[in-house]
């Protein structure tokens, strides 16, 4: 099939990649003139595992290119994936020039039968609006063609993108056209071959329920990171806890683990979108309120543990910091805690040694005119002249770090760990003073 994706960002490219993939004739468009040029020149602009290799290949075969020209977008492809940003507006819904502008050039310049498709994370109620922008183009232009508006939100994770979209736990399609159904049921059948997990829905419901989705696992982790809170001042261990908790099949194990905060692009912008939808409509939002402020608090907790150990004036220390990412195996820096818990660090004196493995160039933009934040080249490295480390995210390489070059290099011993990586008996017994998330902190067996 011929498709077009209107915005080349996390999802809209790694679903170009992946449509490619199964033979479809993919343009991808994105206004953003420089990430076209590195898309064009064979590189990819996110860090993502396993998308380089998917995007050349099918870049190669001819299956997948990349412009700036709308007029050439809306012309390509008969299906029209949206997958540009849905940023919180000023009070926290969603907002949606973005979306909106796209269906507008689509109706502008639309000259046959097209399928819109909302992939983009919006509020119910969207696929109307895009409905009408289309509608009002067309009217202006005097022409009626035939289309359709269809919801396909996406659930892909960053990380694990890749593999999530080729092998996809559900694909949603909100459609009230039986024709547009067909097509997107045939589009996503090379996806599901050994088992259907094709929910079709009306649109609102689609549109609903990627928001239930990523509300639903921030409210777990919100509801883990509070009970931690209580769990420290109680004596309990929240890993212990989780463990035991996440063992009833009703509940499972996932997206249970107390640490420093969620973040991301999508769980705090839907958050607060989903919230603000509810009051919109008149129902109360008093979960997910809770849920945020919870998460805004954690952000904190590892700065407010550095400063009860440590003081309130930390000018003149040297934090070493383990992990910018918001979480592993993506260089994606929005929302992250990282940025909280530097902020605070920096506001109070000290200075940050930051070591990721990918996501320094985001980061270094993200936090640019920290004067108090400096990049190191590995994790050994940040270390060097260290009072203390700080761990942010859980990147695998540091799961079992060197624990006697810890010791060395650390002038106070001191580890605060925002996602409870190690045994605090073991870090006792390295000689090393252990902080963590709703777990009883350890102190050095070795006095220093
Ligand atoms: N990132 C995720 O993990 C994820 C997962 C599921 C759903 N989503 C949702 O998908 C949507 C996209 O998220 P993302 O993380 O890929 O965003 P992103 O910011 O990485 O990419 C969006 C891209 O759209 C481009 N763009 C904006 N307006 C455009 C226009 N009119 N024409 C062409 N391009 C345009 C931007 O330049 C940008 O490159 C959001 O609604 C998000 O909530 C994201």
């Amino acid at each position: 099939m011929k498709i077009t994706i209107v915005g080349t960002g996390y999802v809209g490219l790694v679903t170009g990649a992946c449509l490619a993939e199964m033979g479809n004739h993919v343009l991808c468009l994105d206004l953003d003139a420089s990430k076209i040029r590195t898309l064009q020149s064979g590189d990819i602009p996110i860090h993502e595992p396993g998308l380089l290799e998917y995007v050349q290949r099918n870049a190669a075969a001819g299956r997948l290119q990349f412009t700036t020209e709308v007029e050439q977008a809306v012309a390509h492809g008969t299906l029209q994936f949206i997958a540009v940003g849905t940023p919180p507006d000023e009070d926290g819904s969603a907002d949606l020039k973005h979306v909106l502008a796209a269906a507008r050039s689509i109706g502008r310049l639309m000259a046959d039968y097209k399928v819109v498709i909302n992939k983009s994370t919006v509020p119910v109620g969207t696929a109307d609006k895009v409905q009408q922008a289309i509608d009002a183009e067309l009217a202006a232009r005097g022409v009626k063609l035939p289309f359709a508006v269809v919801s396909n939100p996406e659930f892909l994770k960053e990380g694990a993108a890749v593999a999530d979209f080729l092998r996809p736990d559900r694909v949603v399609i909100g459609a009230d056209d039986e024709r547009a159904t067909l097509l997107m049921r045939s589009l996503y059948a090379p996806f599901v071959r050994n088992r259907d997990r094709i929910f079709v829905m009306d649109v609102r419901s689609a549109e609903l329920t990627k928001y239930a989705a990523n509300a639903m696992l921030a409210t777990r982790i919100s509801f883990m990171n509070e009970l931690s809170r209580l769990a420290e001042r109680v004596g309990a261990d929240i890993e212990l806890v989780r463990q035991g908790v996440g063992a009833d099949p009703r509940i499972g194990l996932h997206f249970l683990y107390a640490g420093a905060g969620y973040g991301g692009s999508c769980f705090p912008k839907d958050v607060k979108a989903l919230a603000k939808s509810l009051t919109a409509a008149g129902v109360p939002s008093r979960i997910l309120d809770a849920v945020e402020a919870v998460n805004e608090s954690q952000k904190h907790v590892l700065a407010e543990k550095v400063v009860a150990r440590m003081g309130e004036d930390l000018s003149g220390k040297v934090f070493a910091l383990w992990g910018l990412a918001f979480k592993p195996n993506t260089d994606d820096m929005r929302e992250a805690p990282s940025r909280t818990v530097i902020a605070e660090l920096a506001r109070r004196g000290a200075r940050v040694q930051a070591y990721d493995p990918v996501a320094r160039d985001e980061a270094a933009k993200a936090m640019a005119g920290q004067e108090r934040l400096s990049f190191a080249d590995s994790a050994s490295a940040a270390l060097a002249g260290a009072d203390a480390l700080v761990i942010v995210t859980e990147w695998r390489e540091f799961r079992t770090p060197d624990f006697a070059e810890l010791e060395r290099a650390l002038k106070h011993k001191l580890v605060f760990d925002g996602r409870n990586l190690y045994d605090p008996k073991a870090m006792a017994a390295f000689g090393l003073e252990y902080h963590c998330i709703g777990r009883p902190s350890a102190a050095p067996q070795t006095s220093t």
